[in-house]
Protein backbone atom coordinates (compact mmCIF):
# COMPACT_ATOMS: atom_id res chain seq x y z
CA UNK A 1 0.00 0.00 0.00
CA UNK A 2 1.52 3.70 -0.66
CA UNK A 3 0.64 5.76 2.03
CA UNK A 4 0.98 9.31 0.46
CA UNK A 5 0.21 12.91 2.14
CA UNK A 6 2.09 16.10 1.03
CA UNK A 7 5.13 16.31 4.23
CA UNK A 8 3.75 20.40 4.23
CA UNK A 9 5.23 21.94 7.00
CA UNK A 10 8.54 19.43 7.01
CA UNK A 11 11.05 21.47 5.36
CA UNK A 12 10.09 24.54 7.57
CA UNK A 13 10.27 22.20 10.92
CA UNK A 14 13.65 21.16 9.74
CA UNK A 15 14.83 24.45 9.00
CA UNK A 16 13.20 26.24 12.34
CA UNK A 17 15.05 23.16 14.34
CA UNK A 18 18.08 24.02 12.61
CA UNK A 19 18.50 27.14 13.71
CA UNK A 20 17.27 27.16 17.13
CA UNK A 21 19.74 24.00 18.09
CA UNK A 22 22.45 25.98 18.87
CA UNK A 23 20.56 27.98 21.73
CA UNK A 24 19.10 24.04 22.75
CA UNK A 25 20.53 22.31 25.84
CA UNK A 26 17.79 19.34 25.92
CA UNK A 27 15.61 17.61 22.84
CA UNK A 28 12.04 16.41 24.03
CA UNK A 29 10.95 14.11 21.66
CA UNK A 30 7.22 13.30 22.30
CA UNK A 31 6.75 9.52 20.96
CA UNK A 32 3.35 7.34 20.85
CA UNK A 33 3.56 4.66 23.75
CA UNK A 34 1.85 2.24 21.39
CA UNK A 35 4.04 2.89 18.59
CA UNK A 36 7.73 4.19 19.54
CA UNK A 37 9.42 3.10 17.05
CA UNK A 38 7.08 4.61 14.35
CA UNK A 39 6.64 7.75 15.78
CA UNK A 40 9.92 8.73 16.32
CA UNK A 41 12.04 11.10 13.47
CA UNK A 42 14.13 8.73 12.04
CA UNK A 43 15.58 12.60 10.79
CA UNK A 44 16.05 13.55 14.54
CA UNK A 45 19.42 12.93 15.49
CA UNK A 46 20.67 14.31 12.64
CA UNK A 47 19.08 17.62 13.00
CA UNK A 48 19.64 18.22 16.51
CA UNK A 49 23.01 17.21 16.47
CA UNK A 50 22.97 14.48 18.95
CA UNK A 51 22.17 16.92 21.86
CA UNK A 52 20.67 15.10 24.82
CA UNK A 53 17.64 13.52 24.28
CA UNK A 54 14.53 12.62 26.48
CA UNK A 55 11.94 10.56 24.86
CA UNK A 56 8.56 11.13 26.52
CA UNK A 57 6.66 7.89 25.93
CA UNK A 58 2.74 10.04 25.94
CA UNK A 59 -0.57 8.15 25.95
CA UNK A 60 0.94 5.36 28.26
CA UNK A 61 -2.77 5.05 29.41
CA UNK A 62 -3.58 3.26 26.11
CA UNK A 63 -0.19 1.13 25.54
CA UNK A 64 0.59 -2.13 27.18
CA UNK A 65 2.87 -1.52 30.40
CA UNK A 66 4.98 -4.54 29.50
CA UNK A 67 5.70 -2.86 26.55
CA UNK A 68 6.17 0.60 28.10
CA UNK A 69 8.69 -0.67 30.39
CA UNK A 70 10.77 -2.32 27.40
CA UNK A 71 10.78 0.84 25.28
CA UNK A 72 11.75 2.78 28.36
CA UNK A 73 14.89 0.34 28.91
CA UNK A 74 15.34 0.08 25.69
CA UNK A 75 16.09 4.13 25.31
CA UNK A 76 17.42 4.53 28.60
CA UNK A 77 20.55 2.01 27.66
CA UNK A 78 21.01 4.56 24.56
CA UNK A 79 24.26 7.41 25.17
CA UNK A 80 22.93 10.91 26.13
CA UNK A 81 19.01 9.79 26.76
CA UNK A 82 16.61 9.87 29.25
CA UNK A 83 13.35 8.42 28.73
CA UNK A 84 9.66 8.44 30.82
CA UNK A 85 6.14 7.18 29.75
CA UNK A 86 3.14 10.01 30.56
CA UNK A 87 -0.57 10.64 29.70
CA UNK A 88 -3.20 13.35 29.67
CA UNK A 89 -4.18 12.15 33.27
CA UNK A 90 -1.54 13.36 34.92
CA UNK A 91 -1.92 16.32 37.20
CA UNK A 92 1.35 17.15 36.85
CA UNK A 93 3.54 15.93 34.38
CA UNK A 94 5.97 19.29 34.64
CA UNK A 95 7.90 17.93 37.42
CA UNK A 96 9.19 14.73 35.72
CA UNK A 97 10.21 16.19 32.78
CA UNK A 98 11.88 19.33 34.51
CA UNK A 99 13.90 16.35 36.64
CA UNK A 100 14.82 14.45 33.74
CA UNK A 101 15.95 17.68 31.44
CA UNK A 102 18.21 18.31 34.28
CA UNK A 103 19.59 15.21 34.83
CA UNK A 104 20.26 15.19 30.97
CA UNK A 105 22.18 18.99 31.09
CA UNK A 106 23.27 19.12 34.65
CA UNK A 107 25.41 22.55 34.26
CA UNK A 108 21.81 24.48 32.98
CA UNK A 109 19.28 25.55 35.69
CA UNK A 110 19.38 29.82 37.31
CA UNK A 111 18.55 33.04 35.56
CA UNK A 112 21.80 33.07 34.44
CA UNK A 113 21.59 29.71 32.35
CA UNK A 114 18.57 28.99 32.14
CA UNK A 115 17.59 25.31 30.77
CA UNK A 116 16.92 25.82 27.14
CA UNK A 117 14.57 22.53 25.80
CA UNK A 118 12.95 22.42 22.64
CA UNK A 119 10.18 19.82 21.97
CA UNK A 120 9.66 17.52 18.87
CA UNK A 121 6.34 14.78 17.84
CA UNK A 122 4.52 13.88 15.23
CA UNK A 123 1.03 15.34 14.39
CA UNK A 124 -1.69 13.86 17.22
CA UNK A 125 0.84 12.65 19.71
CA UNK A 126 -0.35 14.53 22.51
CA UNK A 127 1.77 17.49 22.48
CA UNK A 128 -0.76 20.56 22.40
CA UNK A 129 -2.58 18.40 25.26
CA UNK A 130 0.62 17.96 27.24
CA UNK A 131 1.80 22.27 26.75
CA UNK A 132 -1.74 22.96 27.95
CA UNK A 133 -1.29 21.02 31.28
CA UNK A 134 2.20 22.43 31.29
CA UNK A 135 1.25 26.16 30.99
CA UNK A 136 -2.20 25.07 32.86
CA UNK A 137 -3.67 27.09 30.45
CA UNK A 138 -4.70 27.13 26.37
CA UNK A 139 -1.47 27.98 25.14
CA UNK A 140 -2.14 25.27 22.71
CA UNK A 141 -5.06 24.30 20.29
CA UNK A 142 -5.83 20.50 20.46
CA UNK A 143 -7.46 18.95 17.92
CA UNK A 144 -7.99 15.60 16.23
CA UNK A 145 -6.56 16.79 12.67
CA UNK A 146 -3.06 16.37 11.46
CA UNK A 147 -1.04 18.93 11.54
CA UNK A 148 -2.41 21.91 14.01
CA UNK A 149 0.21 23.35 15.76
CA UNK A 150 1.78 25.57 13.15
CA UNK A 151 4.22 28.14 14.69
CA UNK A 152 7.06 27.73 17.38
CA UNK A 153 6.59 29.09 20.20
CA UNK A 154 7.73 29.84 23.73
CA UNK A 155 6.33 28.50 26.85
CA UNK A 156 7.76 29.71 29.72
CA UNK A 157 7.66 26.98 32.65
CA UNK A 158 9.62 28.67 34.86
CA UNK A 159 12.29 31.88 35.16
CA UNK A 160 14.95 29.79 33.77
CA UNK A 161 13.44 27.04 32.13
CA UNK A 162 12.14 27.72 28.70
CA UNK A 163 10.25 25.18 26.00
CA UNK A 164 10.52 25.83 22.49
CA UNK A 165 7.55 24.11 20.51
CA UNK A 166 7.81 23.10 17.10
CA UNK A 167 5.57 22.36 14.31
CA UNK A 168 3.50 18.92 14.86
CA UNK A 169 4.87 16.91 11.40
CA UNK A 170 5.56 14.09 9.55
CA UNK A 171 8.70 13.42 7.53
CA UNK A 172 8.66 12.95 3.45
CA UNK A 173 9.15 9.11 3.28
CA UNK A 174 8.62 6.70 5.69
CA UNK A 175 11.05 3.18 4.92
CA UNK A 176 9.36 0.94 7.32
CA UNK A 177 5.85 -0.57 5.45
CA UNK A 178 4.75 -1.36 8.82
CA UNK A 179 5.28 2.45 10.78
CA UNK A 180 3.11 3.55 7.76
CA UNK A 181 0.04 1.47 8.71
CA UNK A 182 0.96 1.90 12.69
CA UNK A 183 1.12 5.74 12.31
CA UNK A 184 -2.22 5.69 10.06
CA UNK A 185 -3.97 3.50 12.84
CA UNK A 186 -2.85 6.18 15.04
CA UNK A 187 -4.26 9.22 13.56
CA UNK A 188 -0.73 10.33 12.81
CA UNK A 189 -1.89 10.74 9.28
CA UNK A 190 -4.48 12.72 7.44
CA UNK A 191 -7.25 10.22 6.58
CA UNK A 192 -7.64 10.83 3.00
CA UNK A 193 -3.73 9.29 2.76
CA UNK A 194 -4.72 5.95 3.76
CA UNK A 195 -7.43 2.83 2.87
CA UNK A 196 -8.98 2.38 5.70
CA UNK A 197 -9.42 -1.26 5.41
CA UNK A 198 -5.90 -1.52 4.69
CA UNK A 199 -4.80 -0.34 8.23
CA UNK A 200 -7.54 -2.26 9.42
CA UNK A 201 -6.61 -5.28 8.09
CA UNK A 202 -2.96 -4.84 9.34
CA UNK A 203 -4.16 -4.14 12.95
CA UNK A 204 -6.24 -6.82 13.05
CA UNK A 205 -3.23 -9.17 12.17
CA UNK A 206 -0.93 -8.03 14.37
CA UNK A 207 -3.75 -8.20 17.22
CA UNK A 208 -4.94 -11.48 16.83
CA UNK A 209 -1.33 -12.66 17.34
CA UNK A 210 -0.71 -10.45 20.36
CA UNK A 211 -3.59 -9.63 21.75
CA UNK A 212 -6.20 -11.89 21.19
CA UNK A 213 -8.03 -12.23 23.86
CA UNK A 214 -8.42 -8.11 23.28
CA UNK A 215 -9.90 -8.75 19.87
CA UNK A 216 -11.97 -11.49 21.42
CA UNK A 217 -13.30 -10.19 24.29
CA UNK A 218 -14.35 -6.67 22.31
CA UNK A 219 -16.24 -8.33 19.76
CA UNK A 220 -17.36 -11.77 21.23
CA UNK A 221 -15.07 -13.48 18.79
CA UNK A 222 -14.78 -17.27 19.90
CA UNK A 223 -11.73 -18.07 17.94
CA UNK A 224 -9.64 -15.58 16.76
CA UNK A 225 -6.68 -17.84 16.47
CA UNK A 226 -8.43 -19.67 13.80
CA UNK A 227 -9.34 -16.64 11.41
CA UNK A 228 -7.03 -14.69 9.25
CA UNK A 229 -6.88 -10.72 9.03
CA UNK A 230 -10.12 -10.86 6.65
CA UNK A 231 -12.34 -13.33 8.34
CA UNK A 232 -11.72 -10.93 11.31
CA UNK A 233 -12.78 -8.05 9.59
CA UNK A 234 -15.75 -9.75 8.33
CA UNK A 235 -16.47 -11.34 11.94
CA UNK A 236 -16.40 -7.88 13.77
CA UNK A 237 -18.44 -6.18 10.77
CA UNK A 238 -21.50 -8.51 11.38
CA UNK A 239 -21.03 -8.90 14.79
CA UNK A 240 -21.43 -4.92 15.01
CA UNK A 241 -24.31 -4.60 12.35
CA UNK A 242 -22.06 -3.18 9.64
CA UNK A 243 -23.82 -4.66 6.79
CA UNK A 244 -24.96 -3.51 3.60
CA UNK A 245 -27.83 -4.92 0.83
CA UNK A 246 -27.85 -8.50 0.54
CA UNK A 247 -26.54 -8.78 4.12
CA UNK A 248 -23.45 -8.34 3.11
CA UNK A 249 -20.45 -7.26 5.18
CA UNK A 250 -19.92 -3.42 4.80
CA UNK A 251 -15.99 -4.22 4.91
CA UNK A 252 -15.22 0.27 5.17
CA UNK A 253 -17.31 0.33 7.90
CA UNK A 254 -16.26 -2.76 10.37
CA UNK A 255 -12.64 -0.86 9.09
CA UNK A 256 -13.55 2.23 10.25
CA UNK A 257 -14.72 0.54 13.68
CA UNK A 258 -11.64 -1.21 14.44
CA UNK A 259 -9.30 1.65 13.72
CA UNK A 260 -11.90 3.89 15.94
CA UNK A 261 -11.43 1.22 19.00
CA UNK A 262 -7.79 1.37 18.90
CA UNK A 263 -7.78 4.71 18.89
CA UNK A 264 -10.30 5.17 21.88
CA UNK A 265 -8.29 2.61 23.60
CA UNK A 266 -11.79 0.62 23.35
CA UNK A 267 -9.61 -2.84 23.06
CA UNK A 268 -7.98 -2.22 26.34
CA UNK A 269 -4.07 -1.68 26.66
CA UNK A 270 -1.70 -2.51 23.46
CA UNK A 271 1.15 -1.57 21.88
CA UNK A 272 1.99 -2.28 18.18
CA UNK A 273 5.51 -2.73 18.13
CA UNK A 274 8.55 -3.75 20.64
CA UNK A 275 11.57 -2.69 20.44
CA UNK A 276 12.92 -6.34 19.16
CA UNK A 277 10.23 -5.96 16.33
CA UNK A 278 10.68 -2.54 15.21
CA UNK A 279 14.25 -3.31 14.83
CA UNK A 280 13.64 -6.04 12.59
CA UNK A 281 11.34 -4.37 10.59
CA UNK A 282 13.87 -1.23 10.35
CA UNK A 283 16.56 -3.47 9.10
CA UNK A 284 14.08 -5.23 6.46
CA UNK A 285 13.24 -1.03 5.46
CA UNK A 286 16.55 -0.12 4.99
CA UNK A 287 17.94 -3.09 3.08
CA UNK A 288 14.84 -2.70 1.01
CA UNK A 289 15.89 0.94 0.70
CA UNK A 290 19.04 0.23 -0.44
CA UNK A 291 17.87 -1.96 -3.05
CA UNK A 292 15.60 0.57 -4.71
CA UNK A 293 18.64 3.34 -4.50
CA UNK A 294 21.04 1.10 -6.49
CA UNK A 295 17.66 0.72 -8.91
CA UNK A 296 17.47 4.08 -9.47
CA UNK A 297 20.96 4.55 -9.65
CA UNK A 298 21.41 2.39 -12.78
CA UNK A 299 18.27 3.65 -14.48
CA UNK A 300 20.37 7.37 -13.45
CA UNK A 301 23.61 5.68 -14.64
CA UNK A 302 21.88 4.69 -17.83
CA UNK A 303 20.38 7.76 -19.05
CA UNK A 304 23.36 9.74 -18.85
CA UNK A 305 25.03 7.31 -20.94
CA UNK A 306 22.03 7.31 -23.81
CA UNK A 307 22.45 11.15 -23.44
CA UNK A 308 26.32 11.00 -24.25
CA UNK A 309 26.77 12.57 -20.50
CA UNK A 310 29.23 10.02 -19.41
CA UNK A 311 31.12 7.26 -20.77
CA UNK A 312 29.55 3.72 -20.97
CA UNK A 313 31.24 2.15 -18.65
CA UNK A 314 33.54 -0.99 -19.16
P1 LIG B 1 -1.00 17.10 18.88
O1 LIG B 1 -0.93 18.48 19.44
O2 LIG B 1 0.25 16.34 19.13
O3 LIG B 1 -1.42 17.04 17.44
O4 LIG B 1 -2.11 16.27 19.68
P2 LIG B 1 -3.30 16.76 20.64
O5 LIG B 1 -2.75 17.30 21.91
O6 LIG B 1 -4.25 17.60 19.84
O7 LIG B 1 -3.98 15.35 20.99
C1 LIG B 1 -4.51 14.51 20.00
C2 LIG B 1 -5.56 13.61 20.63
O8 LIG B 1 -4.92 12.75 21.59
C3 LIG B 1 -6.64 14.37 21.41
O9 LIG B 1 -7.84 13.60 21.31
C4 LIG B 1 -6.16 14.28 22.84
O10 LIG B 1 -7.21 14.41 23.78
C5 LIG B 1 -5.58 12.87 22.86
N1 LIG B 1 -4.56 12.69 23.91
C6 LIG B 1 -3.52 13.51 24.20
N2 LIG B 1 -2.78 12.99 25.20
C7 LIG B 1 -3.37 11.83 25.54
C8 LIG B 1 -3.06 10.82 26.52
O11 LIG B 1 -2.08 10.87 27.26
N3 LIG B 1 -3.91 9.75 26.57
C9 LIG B 1 -4.99 9.64 25.75
N4 LIG B 1 -5.75 8.55 25.87
N5 LIG B 1 -5.31 10.56 24.82
C10 LIG B 1 -4.50 11.64 24.72
P3 LIG B 1 -9.00 14.00 20.35
O12 LIG B 1 -10.00 12.92 20.39
O13 LIG B 1 -8.43 14.37 19.04
O14 LIG B 1 -9.54 15.32 20.96
P4 LIG B 1 -10.40 15.47 22.30
O15 LIG B 1 -11.56 14.59 22.14
O16 LIG B 1 -9.55 15.11 23.46
O17 LIG B 1 -10.75 16.93 22.27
Amino acid sequence: MAIQWFPGHMHLTKKAIQERIGQIDVVIELLDARLPGSSANPMLAELTGGKPALKVLNKQDLADPIQTAAWLAHYSAQAGTRALALDASMVSPARALVAACHELAPLRGGMAKPMRVLICGIPNVGKSTLINTLTARRAAKTGDEAGITKLEQRITLADDFYLYDTPGVLWPRIIVAKSGYNLAASGAIGRNAFNDEEVALELLDYLALRYPQALAARYALTDVASLNDEALLQAIGRQRGALQAGGRVNLQKAAEIVIHDFRAGALGPVTLESPAEFAQWLAAGQALDAQRQIKKDAIELDRKVRFKQVPRPS
